[in-house]
């Protein structure tokens, strides 16, 4: 099997170790050894090898199987995986291997499928370029691009807590304390959320139990806090719905942006969106964004939102404001993990710039 399926493993061995998962760090350990032997892992994996690291294949490989893991087909390695109420053991390696041999042709098949973590923590990290975008005192518009199941277009039904301030409904089944390291934003700025969609190549319906459990697979078995935000967030959603078109991100945009809509900040959001775009792609959005601010007006303000890695364990949530001169124009807002907290606030504290001019 050829070197660069070695390194797609080792990169992705290394940000899971770092990203706080030493089962899938263990796990990645006995995979490559079994690429490197000729075993089943690398069958499964051969019609992917040449994809670019920012595909995630390696990603989609192990969600693949964590999915036999929580629909009750995989009981020796899901003696092993928390997430199915196992405890990791010294021969997780070996039952994962056994797993891919005996259900070789679906984990091939479904090492196909976009991956598909819809991360809610990512919220945590997205709230206060929100929260800036309302010092505009307009109510959002809210347009998520590869949006997965649209979980974080329902941010503002999730509780945040810091030192400084709460966001959110008390009680709500998704609570964030203290994501943030230290500055944090204004949380008692208000906030009204007057319309949100969003847009998927391969939408998930957290509605369904087919849905869920993709959602669940995605996840990394030894991170509960990952598992509990992602079923409070599951709750919120049967509670809001939200319409995911299956729709590619540039052409979904321009339609929604075609003409400014008075009245509303349009918020363009994205994350760990941007990598699967490719050049072309990222250069077409940043066109499409660029073209709806250059029409914004105060009473039609357009926002472009986004986290994406800045390095290769750290994310950056950038905000773009228009009309000009803003006080926050490709403003870096923040720095944080891939999953979101802990929040590097870096942005002054959100205020409110309805007359400004
Ligand atoms: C890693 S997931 C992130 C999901 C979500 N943004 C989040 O942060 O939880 C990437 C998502 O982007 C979607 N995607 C990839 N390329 C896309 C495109 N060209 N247009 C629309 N969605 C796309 C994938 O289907 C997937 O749901």
């Amino acid at each position: 099997m050829g070197s660069d399926l070695s390194a797609l493993l080792l990169a992705q061995q290394r940000g899971c170790r770092i990203g706080g998962s030493a089962l899938y760090d263990e796990v990645l350990g006995a995979v490559l050894a079994d690429v490197e032997a000729g075993g089943p892992c690398g069958a499964a994996l051969a019609p992917y090898a040449d994809e670019p690291t920012a595909a995630a294949v390696v990603l989609r490989f192990l969600a693949a199987v964590h999915e036999l893991v929580l629909s009750g087909e995989a009981d020796d390695l899901a003696g092993h995986y928390p997430s199915a109420g196992g405890r990791p053991g010294a021969a997780v390696g070996d039952a994962f291997v056994a797993t891919v041999a005996a259900h070789l042709d679906r984990v091939r098949e479904r090492t196909g499928r976009p991956i598909q973590t819809n991360e809610a923590g990512r919220s945590a990290a997205l709230l206060g370029g929100y929260l800036v975008v309302s010092g505009t005192g307009l109510p959002l518009r809210v347009l998520e691009i590869g949006a997965s199941a649209g979980l974080n277009l329902r941010f503002d039904r999730f509780r945040y807590e810091g030192r400084t301030g709460r966001f959110g409904p008390a009680g709500a089944p998704v609570r964030f304390v203290r994501p943030w390291t230290d500055a944090e934003p204004r949380l008692d700025a208000p906030l009204r959320v007057a319309e949100r969609a969003g847009c998927d190549l391969d939408p998930v319906d957290p509605r369904t139990p087919e849905g869920r459990l993709r959602l669940r697979a995605c996840l990394w078995p030894d991170q509960p806090h990952r598992r509990e935000r992602l079923e409070g967030a599951l709750r919120v959603a049967a509670e809001v719905p939200v319409r995911i078109d299956r729709a590619e991100a540039t052409g979904w945009l321009r339609d929604r942006l075609a003409e400014p809509v008075e009245g509303v900040a349009t918020v363009v959001v994205h994350s760990i969106v941007a990598q699967y775009l490719g050049a072309e792609g990222r250069a077409a959005l940043e066109e499409v964004v660029t073209a709806a601010g250059e029409r914004a007006t105060l009473s039609a303000p357009v926002a472009w939102l986004r986290l994406e890695p800045a390095t290769v364990d750290e994310a950056e949530v950038r905000l773009s404001l228009w009309p000009r001169p803003s006080p926050v124009a490709h403003h870096v807002l923040a720095r944080c993990g891939f999953h979101g907290p802990p929040v590097r606030w870096a942005a002054p504290r959100a205020t409110r710039r309805r007359s400004d001019g």
